[in-house]
Order: structure tokens, then C-alpha cells, then sequence
């Protein structure tokens, strides 16, 4: 659906085939008047998710308010990759940890499709943990949320992980003020990946080996052209092999997939 479509299916309550096909459809004054509010709000350029307060990621409704980043068709690959490897591994039990989690999507989405595992979600957004939690109620499935700053919270500390998935904040912050008008109504701290955008790579490849079992995986979403940059950082750390790097529907290096070594 287009924007439009997705604005008037959402106020007059139906589906997109209907917008089409039933011409007595009467806008009464509360109905135009919320679709003219709705539209002046995209035109200053309000993500259209905020607008409507939800969204799609793997086909599961989520909650969005401007405590949290919206949710990307890219990061679904990091999802899918991270349910492959799940399938693919050793491991009985998973034990999987989503650092920043936003809206939970990522966490959420694994509970849905791997329901055995158990899943712990961290992020350093009180207000974003508060709607993370609503969405797992929306879909039905438990995860333990934490407040943390990356690995700072001690409960982190009483498992070792078989999985950690992440999709950090990797936009450098002098390029921030020249994106599109919507990204400025996301999260600040959602985005800002420090001078060259890489400054949660390196924290989280350093603190990551303890929290992980051997053999583990490190799964991280990127930037466009970090990958060379991350790589480097995975092998100077000495602590993990890169198996694979995925690409977007774009066909942009976008998942990089880093096991723990078994030694
Ligand atoms: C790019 S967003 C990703 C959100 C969500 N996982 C997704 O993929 O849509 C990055 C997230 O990291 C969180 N974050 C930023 N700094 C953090 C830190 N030091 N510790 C934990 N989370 C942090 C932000 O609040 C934000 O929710």
C-alpha cells in the first residue's frame, strides 16, 4: 500500500480494496478532519509510522512512537539470518540477547518464529523498553526486558549467550543533519554512531566475548561501506571468525555474521 492508502484504510477503518470499490464512502466532518490533520503532519515531514503509531516488520504489528526508531525492511535480514543460524547450530537451548532493542522488533520477531528460545532485550531508553513491552504483549510472547547501557546491567551477567543480535546506532554524526527531514523525528541516540559511525562496533565487539558461549554467534546489521571498517575490528579483537555477510534487497553488504572461537 502507499502512504495515502495506508492514511485512509487506518481512519475509515477498512481495507484497500474497498477504497476503490465503494463510492459512497462520506468523509463526515471528524473523518476530514483528522485525514487533513494526518496529512498536514506527513507534509512537514512526520514518518508516516508515527502518524499512524504502528507498523509492519515480518508481517507483525508494532507499535511506534518517536521513542523509538522505526523499524526497517533491511533489519529483517538480520532476523532471517539470525533464524538460520539458530536452525544450523549445535546449541539445545537458545539463549539469544538483542542489544537496543527500540520498538522490539528484532526480539519480538525472533520469540515469534523461535519460540524455544529465551530471549533477553536491552536498550538505554527507558521509554523505548515501556513500548518494547507493549508490543510483546500485542504478540503474544515473553522476553526479558532490561534497562542497560550495552553490557551494564548485572543480571547481562548470569548467562552466556549461544546468539547476540544487534542493530547499533551506525550513522556518523556529522551526516546526520544532512539526511531526509523524517530521520530527525526518530530517537537521537538511535542513530548517532559516533565520529565515523562506528563506535558501537568496537564497544560491543570488545565487551561481547564473556557474554557469549564458545562457538556463538555476534550478528550486527551495518551501514552502507562499514563492512571493511567492522571486519577489521572483529579481527584485531582476536576473539571471533567472520562466517558470512549478508546483503540487503538492495544488494548492500547490510549482516555480518561473527562467530566466537571455539579456543
Ligand atoms: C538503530 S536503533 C535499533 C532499534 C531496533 N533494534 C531496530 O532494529 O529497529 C538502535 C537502538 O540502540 C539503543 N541504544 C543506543 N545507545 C545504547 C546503549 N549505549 N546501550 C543500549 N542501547 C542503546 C537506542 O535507544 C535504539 O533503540
Amino acid at each position: 500500500m502507499n502512504e495515502v492508502e495506508l492514511l485512509f484504510t487506518d481512519i475509515l477503518n477498512c481495507n484497500r480494496l474497498s477504497l476503490y470499490l465503494n463510492k459512497d464512502i462520506f468523509l463526515d466532518k471528524n473523518i476530514s478532519s483528522l485525514v487533513s490533520g494526518a496529512l498536514k503532519r506527513r507534509i512537514q515531514g512526520e514518518p508516516i509510522q508515527y502518524i499512524l503509531g504502528k507498523t509492519e516488520f515480518l508481517g507483525l504489528e508494532f507499535k511506534v512512537t518517536p521513542d523509538v526508531f522505526i523499524p526497517r525492511p533491511e533489519t529483517e535480514i538480520l532476523v532471517e539470518t539470525a533464524i538460520d543460524i539458530v536452525h544450523s547450530s549445535k546449541f539445545m537451548v537458545h539463549s539469544l540477547l538483542d542489544i537496543g532493542t527500540g520498538s522490539g522488533c528484532i526480539a519480538i520477531s525472533l520469540a515469534k518464529f523461535l519460540p524455544k528460545a529465551k530471549i533477553t532485550a536491552i536498550d538505554i531508553s527507558e521509554n523505548a523498553i515501556k513500548i518494547a513491552k507493549q508490543n510483546a504483549l500485542l504478540n503474544n510472547v515473553k522476553i526479558n526486558f532490561l534497562l542497560s547501557n550495552l553490557f551494564s546491567n548485572y543480571e547481562l551477567r548470569t548467562t552466556n549467550y549461544e546468539l547476540i543480535v544487534c542493530n547499533p546506532p551506525y550513522i556518523p554524526t556529522a551526516e546526520i543533519s544532512g539526511l531526509q527531514p523524517e530521520i530527525k523525528y526518530e530517537p537521537y541516540m538511535a542513530l548517532d554512531g559516533g565520529k565515523d559511525g562506528l563506535h558501537f562496533y568496537r564497544r560491543i565487539i570488545d565487551k561481547a566475548p564473556p557474554y557469549l558461549k564458545k562457538g556463538g554467534f555476534l550478528i550486527m546489521e551495518m551501514g552502507f561501506n562499514q563492512k571493511d571498517a567492522i571486519k577489521d575490528i572483529f579481527q584485531k579483537s582476536g576473539y571471533f571468525e567472520i562466517i558470512d555477510v549478508a546483503k540487503d534487497y538492495n544488494n548492500i553488504d547490510r549482516v555480518i555474521i561473527a562467530k566466537k572461537r571455539e579456543r
